[in-house]
């Protein structure tokens, strides 16, 4: 977008979409790459008390909802498409090598690689799901299928684990180079065969999931598993039900994605028929501070990959969902939920 135009939808988005989405675009906008840490340093700056306020309360809380309304029309494949059918090399520059999570590590020392942080994640999954040969286990929103080799490894049985993703590359990586079995399916529009299996999990896929969809999904989860069958799931929430201002500008980045409300997460699993048996709080921000040094890192290599407006989109996503947590706008959550 030239300078003209990059300076009229600024002018024009400012008043309707709010100074937090209409400047964070105006910065991905830019037309040349970014220079990492003063973009972070720019996103994540504490702001003087009337720019803050105006950052979390404008729109107005209809407006809010009416922009959302609007933006959520489209159907959930585009958005996804949109975000992660750019270019899986792009990905590998800044995501881990060994299961390439686009999900939150656990640094639990701080001084963790992505690396260490990502397999201490892994196995602290791989602990809650529990996998067993011969079990029927489904990952939902499977991103590159790291979890899923992992599980199919440790229990030695390739057959019994099936992703789903929507994402047209992702679904290439996980047939064509891990060998497993996935389908471009969307998961909460999809049937499920009653009884189906014994474990379900998703890592960072509720997130996709709308608030309007949320108990409908949940129900038929609960009736594809078996009696005694295990859910685990690690999603972020932000608190109460209302979706909070900074949900506008989470459209940049993930069109079509509005993640329900914690409350909305825990009456829905109750009101199936789930037992909570556990639940735990992780923080996010140590893994966006990685990717964004990784990707600093890669900065040429991306650019001729993707070009200025995605890798400026990635740069300036790092810290702005840094501060997202870093304000309590939302947590990260691991639950595990067992059908009683
Ligand atoms: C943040 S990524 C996480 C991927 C992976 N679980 C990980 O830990 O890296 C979200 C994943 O959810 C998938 N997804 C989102 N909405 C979906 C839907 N409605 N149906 C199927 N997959 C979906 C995306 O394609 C992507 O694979």
């Amino acid at each position: 977008m030239n300078q003209i135009l990059r300076h009229l939808a600024l002018a024009a988005e400012l008043p309707v979409y709010g100074p937090s989405y209409a400047l964070l675009q105006h910065l991905i906008r830019t037309p040349t790459p970014l220079d990492p840490e003063p973009t972070w340093q720019l996103v994540t700056r504490p702001l003087p008390a009337p720019l803050y306020w105006l950052w979390n309360h404008y729109p107005p809380a209809l407006v809010r909802s009416l922009l959302l309304w609007w933006k959520l029309r489209q159907p959930h494949n585009v958005g996804i498409e949109e975000h992660y059918d750019v270019s899986n090399a792009f990905y590998e520059l800044f995501l881990d090598k060994k299961f390439m999570f686009y999900t939150c590590a656990d640094f639990v020392t701080g001084r963790e690689t992505i690396e260490e942080a990502q397999t201490k994640k892994a196995d602290f999954f791989l602990n809650l799901i529990q996998p067993k040969a011969g079990e029927k286990i489904l990952d939902l929103g499977c991103g590159w299928g790291g979890m899923m080799r992992l599980i199919a490894e440790t229990t030695g049985d390739r057959d019994g684990i099936v992703g789903y993703t929507l994402s047209k590359n992702q679904y290439a990586h996980v047939r064509e180079r891990l060998g497993l079995n996935v389908e471009l399916k969307n998961f909460i529009t999809c049937a499920y065969e009653p009884l189906a299996y014994d474990k379900i999990y998703s890592i960072g896929s509720w997130e996709a999931v709308r608030p309007a969809d949320l108990d409908m999904l949940v129900r038929k989860l609960h009736g594809a598993l078996r009696p005694g069958g295990r859910m685990v799931h690690h999603f972020f929430t932000h608190p109460g039900d209302a979706a909070p201002a900074m949900a506008l500008p989470g459209q940049i980045f993930f069109p079509g994605s509005l993640p329900p409300g914690h409350t909305g997460f825990v009456r829905a699993f109750e009101n199936a028929g789930f037992r909570i048996v556990h639940r735990s709080l992780h923080d996010y921000r140590p893994t966006l501070r990685a990717w964004f040094d990784n990707l600093a890192a890669n900065r040429d290599r991306a650019l001729e990959l993707v070009g200025a407006y995605t890798y400026n989109r990635c740069l300036v996503f790092f810290p702005g969902a840094w501060m997202y947590f870093q304000d309590g706008n939302a947590t990260l959550i691991r639950y595990v939920l067992e059908k009683v």
